[in-house]
């Protein structure tokens, strides 16, 4: 079987651990590597998870890389194809995403600026929080097109909601589509009107109060994780959704994903980094891809938008 193409994921943490071993089962790539400041952690997770494969059956190797704050190691990274961002601290119970910024933006203008140098053609999707500000701080201090400057929120969330609506019709999962646009926590947009059970509008499905009892359960099911978790952050099904996405971008799929890309127009929004549906291939971002709304849905997804952009402003001098 051939496999193509090398995916690195910046911070081993329980994010990046878990994304590098996902795409590594995948066994479509060349290679995954994992690199972390801290020294060891990531040669020796990739030991482990190598260690793995007569098990569960894959080749793709996993490369671990300890990398320097002046940017020593970074040279593993060379010829990357995509480079995962999950370099930064999680949440504790009780903190906002927002309450990350200034230490993360520190960490994720370092790594942007070292995968700039040393993966100059890499499309690179961000999941370090807060992800939208991060996404738009990544494209400024990478410089690349925007197009191949991505975050990952959207499949999160809409794999979370379609989760709670499963569990409450008990119905399979497959039988459920969701939609969530907009950011990630407070100005998520739920897209009713493109949720269907085996086909079926969820509208005539649940009552109005409880689509909105789960739409609210989805918005804070990060925060619900954290809750239970009382240290760290949820992992799995996050790295489900980049790992995804970057198997999207190497074999250039094209597949249509909710992800935190720049709108230049769409939806009559211009210049922010959202969440939005858009086909994803070897450039990154293909197209976004817009969706009949509600005027409703229009209207929260414009206020999003707004809120994001105000945000997003202040990263220039993080
Ligand atoms: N976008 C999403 O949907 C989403 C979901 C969950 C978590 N997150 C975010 O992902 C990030 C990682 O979460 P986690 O659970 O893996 O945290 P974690 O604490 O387990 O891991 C973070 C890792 O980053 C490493 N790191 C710090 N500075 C670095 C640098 N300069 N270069 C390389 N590595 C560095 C740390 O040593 C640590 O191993 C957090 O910011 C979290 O909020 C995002």
């Amino acid at each position: 079987m051939a496999r193509n193409g090398k995916v690195t994921v910046v911070g081993a943490g329980f994010y990046g651990s878990t994304t590098a071993q996902r795409l590594a089962e995948y066994d479509v790539l060349d290679e995954v590597v994992l690199t972390d400041i801290v020294e060891g952690k990531p040669e020796g997770l990739a030991l482990d998870i190598n260690q793995s494969r007569p098990i569960e059956g894959f080749e793709t190797k996993v490369i671990g890389q300890t990398t320097g704050q002046d940017g020593s190691g970074y040279e593993a990274i060379t010829g990357s194809d995509v480079v995962v961002v999950t370099a930064g601290l999680p949440r504790k119970p009780g903190m906002s995403r927002m309450d990350l910024i200034e230490t993360n933006a520190k960490i994720v203008r370092s790594v942007a600026e070292n995968v700039a140098r040393h993966a100059p053609d890499a499309v690179v999707i961000v999941v370090s929080n807060p992800l939208d500000e991060m996404t738009a701080l990544t494209q400024l201090a990478t410089g690349f097109p925007k197009n191949r400057v991505l975050g990952q929120a959207g499949m999160l969330d809409t794999a979370r909601f379609t989760h709670f609506v499963a569990e409450t019709l008990a119905v399979p999962v497959s039988s459920v589509r969701t939609l969530t646009l907009g950011s990630h926590g407070d100005t998520m947009v739920p897209v009713p009107s493109h949720c269907t059970v085996d086909g079926k509008p969820l509208t005539d499905l649940l009552p109005a109060d409880k689509v909105e009892e789960l739409v609210v359960r989805t918005r804070n099911g990060g925060a619900e994780v954290v809750a239970l978790l009382k240290t760290g952050s949820a992992y799995y099904a996050p790295s489900a959704a980049a790992a995804r996405m970057a198997r999207a971008v190497v074999e250039d799929s094209g597949a249509v994903m909710p992800v935190c890309a720049w709108v230049d127009g769409e939806y009559g929004i211009s210049g922010v980094y959202l969440g939005v549906e858009a086909n994803i291939g070897k450039e990154g971002v293909k197209k976004v891809v817009e969706t009949d709304l509600t005027d409703d849905e229009l209207a929260a997804l414009k206020e999003a938008a707004e809120a994001v952009r105000a945000k997003q402003a202040d990263v220039q001098t993080l």
